[in-house]
């Protein structure tokens, strides 16, 4: 029989792809999302495009009962976590809205898969766990120092996650932790069938759906924050990877947990990244190339907090996941503009 996987947040942008690829990859799907930020349309396209059925709940990871109820009923071998809020500005707004959603949500799920004696987890962590460095090339051993609400609650459930781990061996476990954190860099693009993709509520915070939308005319001109940075052409420089690259890193990652290297259990942070860097300017040129659309765009003073240059070393996700990003620059923005152009208003 098939494993099954659990999904939290699976109607979301990178979840909806996740599970398309887990499908395709033979495992079952349950989803638990409570629809904070996503509409049950994106489950509707996965099962479209996939043509296999997932089992959908509508909860709030935080339902302790709901999510027990869950895991007696499906036997689950492995979660992936993504449910969270995501939104750097908002969290320093709401900080104690992000704590409780995402760090009160995450120890719900570990005390459920406790007791469900489910120990297998991968768990979507960011970049923004990194402290400033030097090098704009981030490994994994780089210090930890998140600067707002959102990153500290990522890095806050990674200690969280490495303690669980470290107790197993004090413990003897003989059901030890199997947990990867997934530190993803800048997830855009969308599926190539234009059918499921990245639908913001309101105003986008990222850059790649602001210019898909500026592009489209829903909005006026975009914002460069910074051409003063020390870099090639004076905009910031970060890591952009295909969201399906990203999804696939998972099943990878699920496939580790359950090798030689996590066999007596283990808690390893890797890096989904494409390990080089893109500025604004390249990808407005980019996007202005790939679609043949002019992007409407200014320069403002730069933001507080961001970096000038930051980018993944993705080699040990490479060595131990055997994964690497396989899409270009041209195919992130090409899926990306085929899902904005066939859904104008997103899922509505
Ligand atoms: N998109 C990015 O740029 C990015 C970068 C790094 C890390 N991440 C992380 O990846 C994960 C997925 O991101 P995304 O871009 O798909 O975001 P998303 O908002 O599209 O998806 C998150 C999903 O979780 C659901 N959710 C939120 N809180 C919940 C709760 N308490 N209970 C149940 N469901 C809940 C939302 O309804 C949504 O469907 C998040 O944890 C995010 O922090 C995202």
């Amino acid at each position: 029989m098939a494993n099954t996987v659990l999904v939290t947040g699976g109607a979301g942008y990178i979840g909806s792809h996740a599970c398309v690829e887990l499908l395709q990859a033979g495992y079952k799907v349950v989803v638990v999302d409570n629809l904070v930020n996503s509409k049950t349309e994106s489950l509707k396209r996965v099962q479209k495009i996939t043509g296999k059925a997932l089992t959908f709940y509508e909860i709030d990871v935080r339902d302790k009962e709901g999510l027990a109820d869950i895991f007696a009923k499906e036997s689950i071998s492995t979660v992936i976590h993504f449910a969270g809020l995501k939104a750097v500005g908002e969290s320093c707004e709401q900080p104690l809205n992000y704590y409780h959603n995402n760090v009160y949500g995450t120890l719900v799920l570990i005390e459920v898969m406790c007791d469900a004696n489910v120990r297998q987890l991968v768990f979507s962590s960011s970049a923004t766990v990194y402290g400033e460095s030097v090098h704009a090339q981030y490994s994994e051993d780089f210090p930890l120092g998140a600067i707002n609400p959102y990153g500290r609650s990522k890095a806050m459930i990674e200690d969280i996650l490495r303690d669980l781990s470290a107790a197993d061996k004090l413990t003897q476990s003989n059901n030890p932790w199997k947990i990867a954190l997934l530190r993803y860099f800048n997830p855009i693009g969308a599926h190539e069938s234009g059918m499921i993709g990245e639908d913001p509520n309101g105003i986008p915070n990222n850059l790649m759906p602001y210019v898909s939308q500026v592009a489209i005319g829903k909005l006026a001109q975009l914002s460069v924050f910074g051409n003063d940075y020390p870099t090639r052409d004076g905009t910031g420089i970060r890591d952009y990877i295909h969201v399906v690259d990203l999804v696939k890193g998972h099943i990878k990652a699920i496939a580790t947990l359950e090798g030689e290297k996590f066999q007596s259990g283990g808690c390893h942070a890797y890096n989904l990244g494409a390990g080089r860097g893109y500025s604004v300017l390249e990808i407005i040129e980019t996007f202005e190339k790939v679609t043949d659309k002019k992007i409407n765009y200014k320069f403002s003073p730069r933001r507080a907090g961001d970096l000038a240059e930051c980018f993944a070393n993705p080699e040990l996700a490479l060595k131990q996941l055997n994964w690497k990003v396989e899409k270009s620059l041209d195919d992130m923005i090409a899926d990306a503009w085929r899902w904005q152009l066939k859904n104008p208003q997103g899922y509505s």
